[in-house]
């Protein structure tokens, strides 16, 4: 199939139809590695999405009154579907996000896996049967929510409804889903993908549109929750609606992830993954290990090392497979990372490698930038403060294992965090004591459909991933009963 026959999807999709927005508004979404346009897609208006959610919640009863066996079947065909639509799927994601066509064929892949994970999941899910009082019996059931409105970004567009969407529907709830708008179409196919499966109608809808009409519609709509992952500065928004009304939220949020690295390392695969952490895909990833913290005896020579590394990364044209780092997303998120080299450059850091645009042959309006990495970088400096969701790295030094705990520390965020040493004691050590949801070792940003993960501080909340996510989609019911003749009394 060829882009073109792919982006023939690009209505909303409700109540099992692909249909125009209720006003006819469009936008358009575009190719960040050619800033051109690829097509228009239907706008979702407040109306749009209040029809998605009723159909939602007229599809849900049904839905979870079907046996186990008969949702997991749909997410497993699910799966098969997305695997065997992998390169189409994988190009389409490539060229509406500008990232390398080879990490898209992974992560289409790694979608899958999510798919046929929770398809198995909640045949796992237990609840308990409680000691109790002496004739009576007490026990808990787990209870889909309803309807569960799903906002997600434009980094990882189809990993992240691999990370939501199954988990959801697992466990019988129905799904409204609003894609980013900078990069809504594998949205679109997946959502046709499942309907192939045997997905109901109105089990799952799409809205595709801007987050401060379509995506506030959503969260304001009869939803039962919100499952959100973005910029922390959003997710504090939904969070406060959301308090409004006393609807449950999960928030996967920013990150200012440090990669801390020992000299008792091995330190070819340190300084590798030191290089991947911060780099991968152009830097645009929450647990980007953006703060490198590194031994003082080692610094000098192992930072050269990593800038040779940089320069040696191959920044071109998404769509060739030897391309390790494509465009980033957008002029906004272009005009960001320029911010805050300009302000680590005020501010008295000194860029050793990068700190520019690059321009690529044959592709001149695209957005590429040059892997950037700063010395001299003090812990309250913007760039070692906040989240720049570009390929800039900060440096900064440390001489003992508190030190690099304090400095670890010394954050909003509390994402992930890595350490490379060979040393038993001190990892352990470090996981314990830094404030992080997830702690790597000797690795960086791994993550698995059966792995829990949650992110702390300003990170986020709740939890994504494992059973404990099929779990958080649902609501706790306690059931009391007498089985005998026991009377109340007053
Ligand atoms: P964003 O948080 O604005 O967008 C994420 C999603 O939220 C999109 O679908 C958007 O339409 C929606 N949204 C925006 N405003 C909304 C509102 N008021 N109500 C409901 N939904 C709304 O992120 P943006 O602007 O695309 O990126 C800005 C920065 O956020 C990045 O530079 C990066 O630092 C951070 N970010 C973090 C991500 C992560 O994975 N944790 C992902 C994307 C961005
Ligand atoms: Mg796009």
């Amino acid at each position: 199939m060829t882009t073109q026959s792919i982006t023939a999807e690009n209505r909303l999709f409700i109540g099992g139809d692909f249909t125009e927005a209720s006003d006819g508004a469009t936008f358009e979404t575009i190719n960040p590695a050619t800033g051109r346009p690829i097509t228009d897609v239907s706008h979702a208006t407040p109306l749009d999405v209040a029809e998605a959610v009723a159909k939602a919640r007229a599809a849900q009863k049904q839905w979870e009154s079907e046996p186990l066996s008969v949702r997991a079947k749909v997410l497993r065909r699910t799966a098969e579907l997305i695997v065997s639509h992998a390169d189409q799927l994988a190009t389409l994601e490539s060229t509406d996000g500008g990232k390398p066509i080879s990490d898209c064929k992974a992560q289409v892949l790694g979608t899958a896996e999510w798919f046929d994970f929770f398809a198995d999941v909640s045949a796992h899910l237990r609840s308990d049967v409680i000691p109790s009082f002496p004739d009576h019996l007490n026990y808990t059931l787990r209870q889909p929510l309803g309807v569960v409105g799903t906002i997600t970004p434009w980094n990882y567009p189809l990993p992240l409804y691999g990370i939501k969407l199954p988990a959801a529907l697992a466990v019988g709830n129905a799904v409204v889903l609003k894609p980013a708008e900078q990069t809504p179409l594998t949205a679109l196919a997946l959502a046709r993908l499942m309907a192939e499966a045997g997905l109901p109608d109105g089990v799952l809808s799409v809205v595709p549109g801007l987050g401060e009409t379509t995506g506030a519609a959503l969260v304001d709509a009869d939803v039962d929750m919100v499952s959100f992952t973005g910029s922390t500065e959003v997710g504090r928004k939904i969070a406060a609606r959301a308090g409004d009304r006393l609807m449950k939220v999960t928030l996967e949020l920013g990150g200012k992830s440090p990669s801390i690295v020992f000299a008792d390392a091995d330190l070819d695969i340190a300084a590798a993954g030191a290089l991947f952490t911060f780099c991968v895909h152009q830097g645009q990833l929450c647990s980007a290990g953006s703060r490198l913290l590194v031994e003082e005896s080692i610094r000098e020579e192992f930072v050269s090392r990593l800038v040779t590394m940089a320069e040696d990364l191959r920044v071109g044209d998404p769509a060739d497979e030897a391309t390790q780092l494509g465009a980033v997303m957008s002029q906004a998120q272009m005009d960001r990372i320029e911010g805050f080299v300009a302000s680590g450059i005020d501010q008295g850091a000194r860029p050793l490698t990068g700190a520019s645009r690059k321009v690529v042959e044959g592709l001149d309006n695209g957005l590429f930038y040059t892997p950037t990495i700063f010395e001299d970088v003090k812990v309250d400096m913007e760039i070692a403060q906040n989240e720049i969701f570009g390929p800039v790295l900060s440096v900064l030094p440390f001489s003992s294992d508190e030190e690099a705990v304090e400095k670890a520390n010394d954050v909003l965020y509390g994402l992930a965090a890595g350490i490379w040493t060979n040393d038993l004691r001190r990892a352990h050590r470090f996981s314990r004591d830094v404030d992080a949801g997830i702690v790597y070792v000797n690795t960086m940003n791994a993550l698995a459909p059966w792995s829990p993960y949650s992110g702390w501080k300003q990170s986020g909340l709740g939890v994504e991933g494992g059973i404990e996510q099929a779990e958080s989609f649902t609501k706790l019911k306690t059931v009391w009963i007498n089985l005998g003749d026991q009377v109340p009394t007053l």
